[in-house]
């Protein structure tokens, strides 16, 4: 079992489980970020963390052209299938439900999450997936807050932290989440998509990597992958 994960810019990711595709908050077309399009983008699934724009921009189109099925709080599931996408499976916060590619826990994330038109988006969440041995926790959209401690608890592989401050975390904060979760592997995001979030991501890293925990910390490039 091979997982790859690429970041993709700002809070776009893939993951390629075993040649299953999986898109995280699909946000290509307006992401200065990437030039990847999005009619371009492979996806078996797709994981909404939150309504923000730069998360679901392109998932009804993608979802629509994929036929791929679209797995987010009930609230935004709701939403999807108003906008015609009919392949959706709706969990909530603190609830895991074993998915053909793996388990996904939506954990607690502290942000908002209306959706473009005003619509109500319920709750935001992070990911926590289990997969071919390993754990990955996407914090997404979040403030720090202490129960990370026990996610990390599970044992996390790769924890994907937003660094950008202003909407979610700072570089400070995160790297508090960093000792909370005690990842073996750390991936900035959420940064550098616009001037209000503007962040060194090798500082950030070598301030984790220099910090007194195990864990590696590496800011990847847009379009840049790892294999776990
Ligand atoms: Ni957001
Ligand atoms: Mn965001």
């Amino acid at each position: 079992m091979a997982i790859k994960y690429t970041f993709m810019g700002h809070a776009t990711h893939l993951l390629d489980i075993d040649g299953t595709k999986i898109v995280i908050d699909p946000f290509f077309t307006s992401n200065p970020l990437t030039n990847v399009a999005a009619d371009s983008v492979e996806a078996d699934f797709i994981l909404v963390s939150h309504g923000h724009f730069d998360h679901v921009e392109d998932v009804v189109a993608i979802a629509k052209r994929t036929g791929a099925k679209v797995i987010s709080n009930l609230e935004i599931t709701n939403w999807l299938q108003k906008q015609g996408v009919k392949n959706v499976h709706g969990q909530q916060h603190g609830g895991g439900f074993q998915h053909e590619f793996g388990y996904l826990k939506l954990t607690i994330a502290h942000h908002g999450s209306g959706l473009p038109d005003g619509s109500y988006g319920g709750n935001p969440a992070g990911l926590l997936i289990t997969t071919a041995g390993k754990k990955l926790y996407f914090a997404c959209d979040t403030a720090l807050f202490l129960e990370m401690q026990l996610y990390g608890e599970e044992g996390i592989d790769l924890f994907v932290v937003p660094i950008g401050d202003n909407f979610t975390m700072g570089p400070d904060d995160a790297l508090k989440a960093v000792r909370l979760v005690n990842p073996k592997l750390v991936v900035p995001c959420h940064y550098n998509t616009w001037p209000p979030i503007a962040q060194d991501g090798d500082a950030f890293a070598a301030r984790v990597n220099e910090d007194d925990t195990e864990a590696w910390c590496q800011a990847l490039k847009p379009g840049e992958s790892l294999e776990l």
